[in-house]
């Protein structure tokens, strides 16, 4: 019998910001994990910290951010503790980030041909028992832009980032990142900025990876039909908290949040701009975040205790769950 064997595990990690000497305090004990060859989700409007959580699981955050708590373990091992050279093999060969402006990962004054070239050279040596000549690595570089849609890699290969659109150099980022063959994805909006064809194309061969069982994934979006499409398990991420997760069927047939419950519902209104347009109200102000659940000031059911207390999460089903007092009371 095979074990269940956590290639991520995410456990009470709270994130702040700190501009012009006023502290934002963003992520609040944000908890999941993510099994070896499956596919999770996070999912929540523009601002609600999918982008932070990523960003926390690489130790990338920008400098005015910090991890005030929690554990960040990739193969059983906390990397918010790893020292310098092992953080360095666990972003090489470890975990690759597909960033949501990915522009920013090139380096406008090296070729693509080198960039790529660096980004291969670790992944492929030892980790796969032999390494790859130069020539083996561009061909690899190559079948990796094909799939992207990039029709003419060598053109490709010999450009500098300047040289291409911006739906180029996403692509090329995005090329490089699945081209490494890390175990763990971490895709922040794959492709939001590209055509949808494209973009199908990116979720259907991240997909297919999974399915093949050579990649975990996190996939960070604002899109239940992607959710949908590409996960198994899904965390309902509102204002920093995860406040619902599990089996991605059973969260979308059964929700039980009623964030999650007003996401779904306005779901055929949706139009690109924000999921969360049908809930009145607003995130809250992350410097001086509710006490309470973080929903309160919005949610329709809130009662004196969900003002006071946070709630803890409440089993409701092998694999669902609900931090919620109003659901645990069968609201
Ligand atoms: N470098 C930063 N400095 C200060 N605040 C930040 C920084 N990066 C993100 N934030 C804030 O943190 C919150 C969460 O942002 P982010 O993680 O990008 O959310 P998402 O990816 O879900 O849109 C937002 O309020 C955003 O303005
Ligand atoms: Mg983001």
């Amino acid at each position: 019998m095979e074990e269940k064997t956590n290639v991520l595990e995410v456990r009470d990690l709270s994130v702040s910001y700190t501009v012009a000497n006023v502290k934002t305090h963003v992520l609040e004990g944000v908890t999941f994990s993510v099994e070896k060859g499956k596919s999770v989700g996070i999912v929540g409007e523009s601002g609600c910290g999918k982008t932070t959580t990523l960003r926390a699981i690489l130790n990338v955050l920008p400098s005015n951010g910090t991890i005030e708590s929690g554990e960040i373990l990739y193969d059983g091992k906390n990397i918010l503790q790893m020292p310098k050279d092992e953080l360095q093999e666990y972003r090489q060969k470890g975990a690759g980030m597909i960033f949501q402006d990915p522009s920013s990962a090139l380096n406008p004054v090296i070729s693509i041909k080198n960039q790529f070239l660096e980004a291969l050279k670790y992944a492929h040596n030892e980790q796969k028992g032999k390494r790859l000549t130069k020539a083996e690595l561009l061909e690899k570089a190559a079948k990796s832009l094909e799939t992207v849609s990039l029709a003419d890699p060598n053109r490709i290969l010999n450009s500098y980032p300047f040289q291409l659109s911006g739906g180029m150099r996403q692509r090329v980022c995005i090329a490089m990142t699945m081209a490494a063959e890390r175990q763990l994805l971490l895709a922040d909006e794959p492709g939001t900025a590209l055509d949808v064809t494209i973009q199908d194309q990116i979720l259907r061969l991240i997909k297919s990876l999974v399915e093949s069982g050579e990649l975990s994934v996190v996939m960070v979006t604002h899109s239940l039909g992607v959710i949908r499409q590409v996960t198994t398990t899904v965390n309902i991420m509102y204002a920093g908290t995860i406040v619902e997760g599990g089996e991605t069927k059973q969260v979308f047939e059964s929700p039980r949040h009623p964030y999650t419950q007003a996401l779904i519902d306005c779901l055929p209104k949706l139009t690109g701009s924000g999921i969360a347009k049908g809930i009145p109200g607003r995130i809250p102000d992350y410097s001086n975040p509710p006490k309470g659940c973080r929903f309160a000031p919005r949610c329709p059911y809130a009662a004196e205790k969900c003002i006071s207390e946070k709630p803890a999460r409440h089993e409701i089903g092998a694999e669902h769950w609900v931090a919620c007092f109003q659901a645990e009371e069968g609201r």
